[in-house]
């Protein structure tokens, strides 16, 4: 849901959309979903998904392919919840379910007829599925395979008769190389469509890395354009080996910084074959008039403005500055970008780390303004098919921590468990 605005911005009512998967079984379906959700939540547009898989599982926990035959006329009754919505008729019946209820409808179709990707997604997701709980794997997916030959033979392509051109939908054939937009109304939709053509899924990581320890850092000083500690440099040095270890190899990563030094410096040791780029997205979130401060500095001369950022860090915005949500929206090309790229080192800012970091955790956006970012650790971060894995690599090069807890003006505190980013 989200609020719709009359094209200059001005809010005139909340948009509802349901975006309805259509697609054979093992088409990413789910992965698509999982993935606008966490996209949606991260610019806090609430919304959630429904698997209807799991609501089915209650009632059959464990069917064999024949429960999907489209005869089994028991089966189809159970199958009352069926997400595949490869049929005409089910897809009319969404629509008119959901104009009654004055919720926009965007289909989202995955077509794929690439068997040793299908193969692939069946033995990556599909036979480790509570479906096949204590089966053997490759008769489950064996089984898998004939549950899809049932749903093939009803199966009709989004307007494939040319009769559903009045329904808004993104067709994606072949994992995005060929797309297929119709009647797109608005705002949101295009958001959505338009980060959807974005995504791939060929195997990559992302690094994320704070620059190495500054003077400001030292001095407890936030914002600034200042040069790296003596300590900051070490890690500077220690960085490429670091990288190396966690790539297992002299792969070449594409490396990007913020516009400033800091950051810059902390790349420089990196090979000179890794691609560098430098974004003013990246740069540090802008503390406005408090920028060059340190936070004892912000309470005295700006006390009001020292407790409401305390009472609500995320929407907080810095007097001639920025808050979290701020950017959040400056960073949104990044994510675009980011889903786009395969290996890519970043080298930012403690505010900027924790909103992409939270985009790929799923972190609420109320408490990542919170989390704990340490300098000298270099943190690898790997997209599965239903979730992000996570390694660290520490320098094991001391720095001081810039951490701060509610209400405290201390110039450097050891941060409390709860903020540790895993939480
Ligand atoms: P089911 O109908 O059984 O629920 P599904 O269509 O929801 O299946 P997922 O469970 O989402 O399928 O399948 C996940 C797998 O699909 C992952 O391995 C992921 O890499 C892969 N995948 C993601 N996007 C696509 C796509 N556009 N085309 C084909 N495969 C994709
Ligand atoms: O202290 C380092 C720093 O990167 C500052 O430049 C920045 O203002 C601050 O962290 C952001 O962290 P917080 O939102 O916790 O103040």
């Amino acid at each position: 849901m989200a609020p719709k605005t009359n094209g200059r911005g001005v809010q005139v009512e909340d948009t509802k959309i349901c975006v309805v998967m259509v697609g054979l079984p093992a088409r990413g379906k789910s992965y698509i979903a999982q993935r606008a959700q966490r996209y949606l939540t991260w610019l806090s547009i609430p919304s959630k998904t429904f698997n209807v898989g799991n609501y089915r599982r209650h009632d059959a926990p464990q069917p064999s392919a024949d429960f999907f035959d489209n005869s089994n006329t028991e089966g189809e009754r159970r199958r009352i919840f069926d997400a595949t919505n490869s049929t005409k008729e089910r897809r009319k019946w969404v629509m008119d379910l959901c104009a009654r209820e004055g919720i926009e409808v965007l289909f989202v179709e995955s077509k794929c007829d690439d068997e040793e990707l299908i193969m692939a997604n069946i033995r990556d997701v599909k036979t480790t599925s509570p479906d096949y709980q204590g089966q053997d794997p490759e008769a489950a997916a064996l089984d898998f395979r004939n549950r899809i030959k049932h749903y093939e033979r009803v199966y009709k392509t989004i307007d494939e008769d040319g009769d559903e051109s009045h329904y808004t939908y993104l067709k994606m054939m072949d994992v995005g190389s060929q797309v297929i937009i119709n009647r797109i109304q608005d705002y949101l939709q295009s958001r959505v469509v338009y980060y959807l053509m974005n995504l791939h899924i060929r195997p990559r990581s992302v690094w994320l890395s704070r620059h190495g320890e500054s003077m400001y850092n030292l001095s407890g000083r936030i914002g600034g354009d200042a040069e790296l500690s003596p300590r900051g440099q070490q890690y500077a040095k220690k960085l490429p080996e670091l990288v190396r270890q966690s790539v297992g190899g002299d792969r070449p990563l594409t490396v990007w910084t913020s516009t400033l030094k800091r950051t810059i410096a902390t790349a420089r040791y990196l090979p000179a074959n890794y691609n560098q780029l430098q974004w003013k997205a990246l740069d540090e979130l802008d503390a406005g008039v408090c920028d060059g401060m340190t936070y004892q500095e912000i309470k005295d001369v700006y006390p009001e403005d020292f407790v409401a950022r305390d009472e609500d860090k995320y929407n907080y915005r810095y007097r001639g500055g920025e808050s979290y949500r701020d950017v959040v929206i400056r960073l949104e090309p990044i994510i675009m970008e980011l889903e786009r790229s395969e290996d890519i080192l970043i080298v930012t800012h403690q505010a900027i780390l924790r909103c992409i970091y939270a985009y790929f955790m799923k972190k609420d956006q109320s408490r990542s303004p919170w989390m704990n970012v340490p300098l000298h650790c270099l943190i690898k971060l790997t997209p599965r098919a239903y979730g992000t894995d996570e390694e660290r690599y520490q320098a094991d090069i001391p720095a001081v921590s810039t951490w701060r807890g509610k209400g405290s003006t201390a110039k450097h505190e050891d941060p409390i468990p709860e903020a540790s980013m895993s939480h």
